[in-house]
């Protein structure tokens, strides 16, 4: 086995870390990560542990989540410079701003948001459970930010509630349009399209399947189809091509990469591990209140899961 990955497992055990990689991550860190998954499944593994260090491969909001669902635990990010652009769309300000515009509505925010901007919303949801939050609001009308695709799919599948959504959205989907499904679809006929809903909302509409990256995989997973056409990150091309060489599984383009999920690499994991680097910490006032959006969104994706 390769040094670093074997230097990476020592110091895991000497220290009681635990290795958290989001499934767009460069594939070589799933060698030390103890769970590769998508934003939710994360957030519960990190609510769960009880290692003294959590090593988050991850984007800057994934890992402040982990660190306020874990105050006193050191909680690391290997490259400082792993944000979302996504998150960055919407400040304090700019959330108060949206509320005061459309006063007294629940504000659902994505998870893809700073803990500021979640001190100001009632619940956060990700994009595999963002149905199933906004339904538990029983609400007419919901503020939902920074994804306005993600709001506006939601609004989508449900019978009546509007979904008033702030202008963000991700770069690295809204690459993704429209003619390139259509142009994959006559090339490949036989497969099906599998999207994230953070795309535009002309390419979800021509997908056979729409879901969070591990819905994405766990679709191609259980489906009789032996080709799909993905139209999301390249990690979840590059894990399932991986996992089930008896399928075909084609990247919408080439272009499809998160650069900010892609600076962590098994270097940089040793050095945080090692020197104890990189340390996320979150205002006290800020993180209480935050807290109280993510912990409202783990109950509810719990009580969902016991139901399905
Ligand atoms: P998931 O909720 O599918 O993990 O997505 C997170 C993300 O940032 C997608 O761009
Ligand atoms: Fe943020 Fe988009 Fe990257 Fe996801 S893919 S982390 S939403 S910039």
């Amino acid at each position: 086995m390769n040094s670093i990955v074997n230097e990476i497992k020592k110091l895991k055990e000497e220290k009681n870390a635990v290795i958290l990689a989001h499934c767009y991550q460069n594939i070589e860190v799933d060698e030390v990560a103890d769970y590769v998954g998508d934003s939710l499944y994360l957030s519960q593994k990190a609510a769960e542990t009880d290692a003294d260090i959590i090593v988050f491969a991850g984007v800057y909001f994934m890992v402040q989540t982990a660190k306020i669902l874990n105050p006193d635990k050191k909680v690391l990010l290997p490259r400082m410079e792993s944000g979302c652009l996504m998150a960055d769309m919407v400040n304090l300000q700019q959330v108060r701003e949206f509320k005061s515009k459309h006063p007294n509505i629940p504000t659902v925010c994505y998870i893809n948001s700073t803990a500021e901007v979640k001190t100001e919303c009632d619940i956060c949801c990700t994009s595999s459970n963002a149905l199933n939050i906004v339904k538990s609001l029983q609400a007419p009308q919901v503020l939902f930010l920074p994804d306005t695709y993600l709001g506006k799919w939601v609004e989508s599948q449900l019978d009546g509630t509007e979904v008033i959504t702030y202008p963000g959205y991700c770069p690295t989907h809204l690459r993704i349009k429209p003619e390139d499904i259509i142009e994959m679809k006559k090339k490949y006929p036989n497969a099906e399209v599998l999207a994230h809903p953070e795309c535009h909302k002309e390419v979800v509409k021509l997908a056979d399947y729409v879901g969070s990256t591990t819905g994405i995989m766990k679709h191609a997973i259980e489906s009789d189809k032996k080709q799909f056409i993905i139209s999301t990150e390249k990690g979840v091309v590059d894990r399932l091509k991986r996992d089930y060489p008896e399928k075909e599984f084609i990247l919408i383009k080439d272009n499809i990469i998160c650069p900010n999920m892609k600076w962590h690499t098994l270097e940089d994991i040793y050095n945080a591990l090692a020197k104890e680097q990189h340390e996320i910490n979150v205002d006290k006032d800020v993180a209480q209140k935050a807290l109280k959006c993510i912990d409202r969104m783990l109950e509810v994706s719990k009580q969902c899961q016991k139901k399905a």
